[in-house]
């Protein structure tokens, strides 16, 4: 049961004069030759967490990963960049010691004054941190007097900025972002109202097994896009032909299908598809997915099968959604996946979308879509555990009472 029970939210803290830990979840994409943050989407989903902080009067220390660096002092992955962008969101002073531990966050956490923030830099240019030591959180607690989790993003992770920090402190709660994402997805997961549709999209079957499995227990519609789509369509007999298949998980796509089946979950995999001979192609051609050409590979679902998926969103209560329904990066293929996105965005029912892919999809696909959308996750694989039914180590740390 995913729900707040037992979890403090940043409102019953006092924050006056206190040095507050706040985790947030900065991993944002950044453009590999400029270096510059392609999708802020992370860092604005933090600021109002922020801001209440700094209004309530705490000493804000922000406290993030980005990339996976492995212990090592990795320049491109400095959150410098992330610091640079947040001064001009909150105009406010980002002061940004070397390391997140040690005299050097002391200091500047000491010195500091109204309209001053710190955010330390990357906790993962410390071995410690990905391996949850408790010396180093120890570290890290030497900075603050309270902790909040904002980072829903990383709170699948024990580490130590997420798990074993928090554990040491009294003064621990989740941010209004960690919070909603609790609330939306607990929703989805633990008491969806019905009829409820789920859409997977993205490269592999086996990234979804696990999530597949739990959705079936919930949903009454199932959609299957995306290149996984590929794996179903051949595990039922159609000639996919030089399609992205996964031939070692035809058999699991076969079990899922009469699973499916035995739960009457209404299974929609592609009816047609776009399809070209290679990924970087200007254009491709619509075919029925039992006729892609020779050497041609589907790349994106057909206009049949987005009515389909329309009809089944407008008779839907909750929807959730994780993974794009084509190679979306390709203008020539993003058609379903906009589409999809698009006919979500039209319903009343509970749109939440996974992180990930699918939610730069639809912020893509333009403001007024992605407004409209119930939820939209910060957290990929984070969600993903969620909706799978597991208990994340960074949300279960915050309880003070089992739920
Ligand atoms: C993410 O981008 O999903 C989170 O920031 C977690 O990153 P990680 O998979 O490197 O732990």
């Amino acid at each position: 049961m995913m729900s707040l029970a037992g979890i403090k939210t940043i409102k019953d803290l006092d924050l006056e004069n206190q040095r507050l830990f706040l985790r947030v979840d900065f991993n944002v994409p950044l453009d590999k030759k400029t270096g510059e943050i392609t999708d802020d989407a992370r860092i604005r989903a933090a600021l109002p967490t922020i801001e209440y902080a700094m209004e309530a009067g705490a000493r804000v220390i922000l406290a993030s990963h980005l990339g996976r660096p492995k212990g090592e002092r990795v320049p491109s992955m400095s959150l410098e960049p992330v610091g640079a962008r947040l001064a001009e969101l909150l105009n406010v002073d980002v002061l940004f010691p070397e390391d997140c531990i040690g005299d050097a966050p002391k200091k500047l956490i000491n010195e500091m004054r109204g309209k001053q923030i710190v955010l330390l830099e990357n906790v993962r240019f410390h071995a410690e941190e990905t391996q949850n030591d408790e010396a180093f959180a120890r570290q890290l607690l030497e900075l603050c007097d309270a902790y909040v989790n904002d980072a829903f993003g990383s709170s699948h992770r024990a580490h130590a900025s997420v798990h074993a920090l928090p554990r040491l402190l009294q003064n621990r709660a989740c941010g209004f972002l960690l919070q909603a994402e609790i609330e939306k997805l607990g929703k989805i997961v633990t008491n969806p109202d019905k009829p409820y549709l789920a859409v997977l999209g993205g490269a592999k079957v086996s990234d979804k097994i696990a999530v597949v499995e739990s959705l079936l227990n919930l949903v009454d519609a199932l959609v299957i896009g995306g290149a996984m789509a590929n794996t179903f369509l051949k595990a039922l007999g159609k000639d996919t032909k030089a399609s992205k298949v996964e031939e070692d998980k035809l058999a699991l796509a076969r079990t899922i299908v009469e699973k499916a089946k035995d739960k009457n979950v209404d299974l929609i995999l592609p009816e047609d598809v776009v399809v070209a001979a290679d990924i970087n192609a200007t254009q491709g051609i619509t075919v029925d997915a039992g006729a892609i050409p020779d050497g041609q590979m589907a790349l994106d679902i057909g206009p049949k099968t987005v009515a389909r998926i329309e009809a089944v969103c407008r008779s839907s209560k909750s929807i959730f959604w994780n993974g794009p329904m084509g190679m979306f990066e390709n203008p020539a293929f993003a058609s379903g996946t906009f589409a999809v996105a698009r006919a979500m965005a039209a319903t009343k029912a509970f749109t939440v979308v996974g992180g990930g892919d699918s939610a730069s999809a639809v912020r893509k696909a333009g403001d007024d879509i992605a407004s409209a959308f119930t939820h939209i996750s910060t957290g990929g694989g984070a969600s993903l555990e969620l909706v799978e039914g597991r208990k994340l180590p960074g949300i279960e740390v915050l309880r003070f009472i089992e739920a």
